[in-house]
């Protein structure tokens, strides 16, 4: 199969290792792609939020299936332009990928699902929001639209609810529209379901490190780390997730007339009245991807082949022993204004035990520079979380770049509550 990979992150480079290793494929095409695809596939310069780009290119490279990694891709009718162009696309149309886009639409379809979720009220005027946010104190002030991660602030007391609102409410298009939503206390995880439209698979529990700093301090970034499987989800809770959530959610979408299908990313909160839904969103993880990709002890092609053609066979995935860990290095200053252009050292004498994957990287005379916020993810898999987290950081020492920071606590908290 030719496999079309859209995007240029640690989950493509990830997503592209895994897909390197099946003997179904025969060429594998990356665009944009980063230097570490370009290691395993040919890097194609293209603009993945393009519909009609990417459906030209794919017909002309006779591409097989099409693997949409971003969000901004699917928002922007990419699963559309290729299902217009009858090519197959793992990754859903733009009126299902709306469950991301928008997350009044989520809280809408969560409560026609009967999905569990925190308790929330959608907002189009700042005033009336700021009166609400200040009469409840904690409260969740999320901005409607997509906004790369920094539409949502966690306020804790009602001086906090006021600004936060009128923070949001500055945002311009992403902000226009806001929902106020109940503070949730609990473990957060990941649970990540590759669906075709009706049924499907259950990824193993992955738990993000979200704020930049050890002990969850700091601002919000994109994941600065992520480790699977969790040990606060059983096997159990999770089909118990797949079954109250997942398959509530598919059934809706297909009722109205827009199926689902791709990977439906459930963020959730393990209150102490069960597993509350915090977002959804229309496509795998990052980093999450980076180590479940290193757990998945299959091959993804035929998934996300069979996914694309609504021909999914709902079953268990098959997984490999163990745990894996993935820690994100991150450029100086980020996540407000990363520093580009230093030079990456270290990185050919990385232990075998350890799988570097590249995302704000380029290829600049001769040598790997950074290029964005988030620049590499060091995973490892281990007979253990402990094992994996010792490895991963293992081959970290090796490494350096100017202004390299990152979380030495990635699956701590896996750690403690380990049996
Ligand atoms: P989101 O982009 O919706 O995932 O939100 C980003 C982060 O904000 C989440 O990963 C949580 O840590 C936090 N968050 C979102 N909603 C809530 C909530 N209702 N209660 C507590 N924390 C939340
Ligand atoms: N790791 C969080 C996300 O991909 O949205």
């Amino acid at each position: 199969m030719r496999v079309l990979l859209l995007g240029s992150g640690g989950r493509e480079h990830a997503l592209a290792w895994k897909l390197a290793q099946s003997p179904k494929l025969s060429a594998l095409l990356c665009g944009p792609g980063n230097p570490g695809t370009a290691r395993l596939g040919r890097n194609i310069p293209l603009k993945a939020e393009a519909p009609d780009a990417v459906a030209a290119l794919a017909r002309q490279e006779k591409v097989d299936l099409v693997v949409v990694g971003p969000e901004a891709p699917l928002v922007a009718g990419v699963a559309d332009a290729l299902a217009a162009a009858g090519i197959p696309c793992f990754g859903p149309v733009a009126a299902a990928a709306r469950l991301e886009g928008s997350k009044a639409f989520a809280k809408e379809i969560m409560a026609e699902a009967g999905v569990p979720t925190a308790d929330f009220q959608v907002f189009t005027e700042v005033a009336a929001a700021e009166a609400y946010a200040v009469s409840r104190g904690k409260i969740v002030v999320k901005a409607d639209g997509l906004a790369a991660g920094k539409g949502v602030i966690v306020a804790p007391d009602a001086e906090a609810a006021r600004a936060a609102v009128r923070a949001v409410g500055a945002m311009g298009a992403a902000g226009q529209q806001m929902v106020l939503e109940e503070l949730l206390e609990g473990e957060e995880v990941s649970v990540i379901a590759l669906c075709d439209g009706e049924r499907y698979v259950l990824l193993p529990p992955a738990q993000d490190h979200k704020r930049v700093g050890d002990g969850d301090t700091g601002p919000n970034t994109g994941g600065m780390g992520a480790y699977c499987p969790v040990p606060f989800l059983s096997p159990e809770a999770l089909a118990q997730v797949g079954e109250r959530v997942i398959a509530p959610v598919l059934e809706v979408m297909r009722r109205r007339g827009t199926p689902f299908q791709g990977a439906l990313y459930a963020g959730l909160m393990l209150t102490r009245s069960g597993p509350k839904v915090l977002e959804f969103n229309a496509r795998l993880g990052d980093p999450e991807t980076q180590v479940l990709m290193l757990q998945l002890g299959e091959d993804l092609l035929p998934l996300l082949d069979a996914c694309a053609r609504g021909r999914l066979e709902q079953r268990a995935l098959a997984l490999a022993p163990g745990a894996s860990v993935g820690v994100v290095l991150a450029a100086g200053g980020y996540p407000d204004t990363p520093r580009r252009g230093q030079r990456i050292e270290g990185l050919e004498a990385v232990p075998t035990g350890a799988t570097v994957f590249m995302a704000g990287v380029e290829q600049k005379d001769g040598a790997l520079v950074t290029a964005g916020g988030r620049v590499l993810t060091v995973c490892a898999r281990g007979k253990d979380l402990a094992q994996a987290r010792e490895q991963a950081y293992a081959a970290i020492s090796g490494i350096r770049f100017e202004g390299m920071h990152f979380r030495r606590d990635i699956g701590a908290r896996g750690l403690r509550a380990a049996p």
